[in-house]
């Protein structure tokens, strides 16, 4: 009787030492994540508006690595949703006629070549209908991690 509870004290000190010992080690919890909180903390994120240049006035966006869908530097108000019946991006943006020709300021960017199933009759691929599914509009926020990267050769 006496030697078992000599015995199961031992085991608990230990038990409670090696606890100690994972409580020295343990990250805190705002050292987990990105975000500089707690990620027990509710995030209650700023309200943002979209950047409101109407097209035709803004400059193009660097991309975030190459091959990357470039973002969009004007407003969409008024432009989604996006169906297969209705769709304005296509109005400015599928003139496969500006394909290569130099683009001054206020001219739309043509879709690329990888956009079509036929090219020269300007006939979108339907499985890239939907614009803003790659595409998206931007706004002036703080970003919790800057990105350095600079795609090479563009402006
Ligand atoms: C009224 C014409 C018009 C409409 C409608 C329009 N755009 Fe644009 N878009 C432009 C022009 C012009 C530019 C060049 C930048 C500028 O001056 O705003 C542009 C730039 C872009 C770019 C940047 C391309 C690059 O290579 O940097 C993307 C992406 C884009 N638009 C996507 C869209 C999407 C998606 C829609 C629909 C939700 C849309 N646009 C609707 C005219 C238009
Ligand atoms: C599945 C993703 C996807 C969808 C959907 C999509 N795009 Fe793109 N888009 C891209 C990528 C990726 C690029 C970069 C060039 C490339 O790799 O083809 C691009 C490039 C562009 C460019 C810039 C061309 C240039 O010379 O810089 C324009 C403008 C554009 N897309 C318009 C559109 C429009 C308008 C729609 C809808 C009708 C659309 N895209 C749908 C992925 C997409």
């Amino acid at each position: 009787m006496r030697k078992s509870l000599i015995v199961s004290l031992g085991l608990a000190s230990i038990v409670s030492v090696s606890v100690a010992a994972l409580d020295d080690q343990a990250i805190p919890d705002d050292a987990l994540g990105l975000s500089k909180t707690s990620v027990f903390d509710i995030p209650d994120p700023g309200v943002f508006d979209y950047h409101e240049g109407d097209p035709g006035t803004n400059e193009r966006l660097a991309t975030s690595y190459h091959t990357a869908p470039p973002m969009i530097p004007h407003h969409i108000n008024d432009m989604v949703p996006i169906t297969r019946e209705s769709n304005l991006c296509k109005d400015c943006h599928v003139q496969p006629d500006l394909l290569g020709v130099k683009l001054e300021p206020g001219m739309p960017v043509p879709a690329p070549r990888s956009h079509y199933v036929n090219v020269k009759r300007g006939q979108l691929y339907m499985g890239r209908y939907n614009c803003v599914q790659c595409h998206a509009p931007q706004a002036k926020v703080d970003v919790l991690v800057k990105s350095t990267f600079k795609q090479p050769g563009r402006n």
